[in-house]
């Protein structure tokens, strides 16, 4: 029997997502929204396509979580999106209230799923899933990373004019301003970048990777980005259901790890058919913990407002 994937929110991002499964005919979807017609009208469309990609997955739109029940991953993309001048943290309230909703949902209808959470502010949105559905924390995560290093990957690939497939970046932190990229774990085929640009070229594209979802925020003018966070989101959901075992930096549960409790925030994971089978620790310079550590502060300043 084939998986079954539900996508919560039928926008850019969910659709965009719904997309790629669909293309690559790696699971039957469902997409889910609160408003009528979209679900329905965007699966339509997407099943219409199935025939040109060779695939006979199903994709069905709903406005009923019954029809989600015993999913095998569930993806959250449901709420707001950022509006010009907004950072990710201006969600906080409003798409807090959307994640309760929908995770109390999930935990009902498909008590066995792992859940990857898209929403922004995306770190603290996943500790609230997690927190809402009381699943094991392996079975609940973010997606943010696998996005920031996809971005910089693009940026070091245009600035080297080598392919970004040879290019491999790693970071930690939560997925907002304060990530932490580290251009020492950042290869060309290996090689690290720091042994074959400036120091100041590489901080330039860092610092354009940190502000990439705003600089996308501001060309749009309504909306934000949706084609790269879906690839990532595609790549984790790939990752888990075949079992492929690959190290992502996605947003995991941290209960001691790199000196941090109690806190969703990214770091490089195993992910597998459980989940996130592994957090990695990697040993950090002083500079990089502490730039780690403010990080930590700021999802967990966000924490604090939940009151979780
Ligand atoms: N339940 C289900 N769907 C909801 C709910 C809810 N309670 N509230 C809103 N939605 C739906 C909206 O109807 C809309 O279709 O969520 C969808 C969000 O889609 P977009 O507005 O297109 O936003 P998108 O670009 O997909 O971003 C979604 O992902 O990357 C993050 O910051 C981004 O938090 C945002 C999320």
């Amino acid at each position: 029997m084939r998986k079954k994937i539900t996508i919560i929110g039928a926008g850019n991002v969910g659709a965009s997502t719904a997309q790629l499964i669909a293309k690559e005919g790696l699971a039957d979807v469902v997409l889910y929204d609160i408003a009528e017609g979209i679900p329905q009208g965007k699966a339509l469309d997407i099943s219409e396509a199935c025939p040109l990609w060779y695939s006979a997955v199903s994709v069905r739109g709903t406005n009923s979580y019954a029809d989600t029940e015993d999913s095998d991953v569930v993806v959250i993309t449901a709420g707001f999106p950022r509006k010009p001048n907004m950072s990710r943290d201006d969600l906080l309230h409003a798409n807090a209230d959307v994640i309760k909703n929908a995770s109390g949902a999930i935990a009902k209808t498909s008590p066995n799923a792992i859940i990857i959470v898209v929403t922004n502010p995306m770190d603290a949105m996943a500790q609230l899933a997690w927190k809402t559905t009381e699943f094991s924390c392996r079975r609940v995560m973010g997606m943010g990373g696998i996005l920031d290093a996809s971005r910089l990957r693009a940026f070091l690939a245009w600035e080297l004019n080598v392919s970004p497939e040879d290019i491999e970046a790693m970071l930690l932190g939560g997925h907002g301003d304060q990530m932490v990229p580290l251009p020492r774990f950042t290869t060309v085929k290996g090689i690290p970048v720091t042994e074959i640009m400036k120091k100041n070229r590489i901080d330039a594209l860092i610092q354009r990777t940190r502000s990439g979802g705003a600089e996308i925020v501001s060309l749009l003018k309504s909306g934000s980005a949706y084609y790269a966070p879906a690839a990532a989101t595609f790549q984790m959901i790939k990752s888990i259901l075949n079992d492929e075992k690959r190290m992502l930096p996605c947003a995991a549960y941290l209960n001691g790890e790199y000196g941090v409790k109690d806190l969703y925030v990214g770091v490089p994971v195993i992910l597998g058919k459980e989940g996130v089978e592994k957090v990695v620790e990697i040993k950090l310079t002083k500079e990089e913990k502490a730039q780690f550590r403010e990080s930590c502060a700021s999802v967990r300043k966000l924490i604090k407002k939940l009151s979780i």
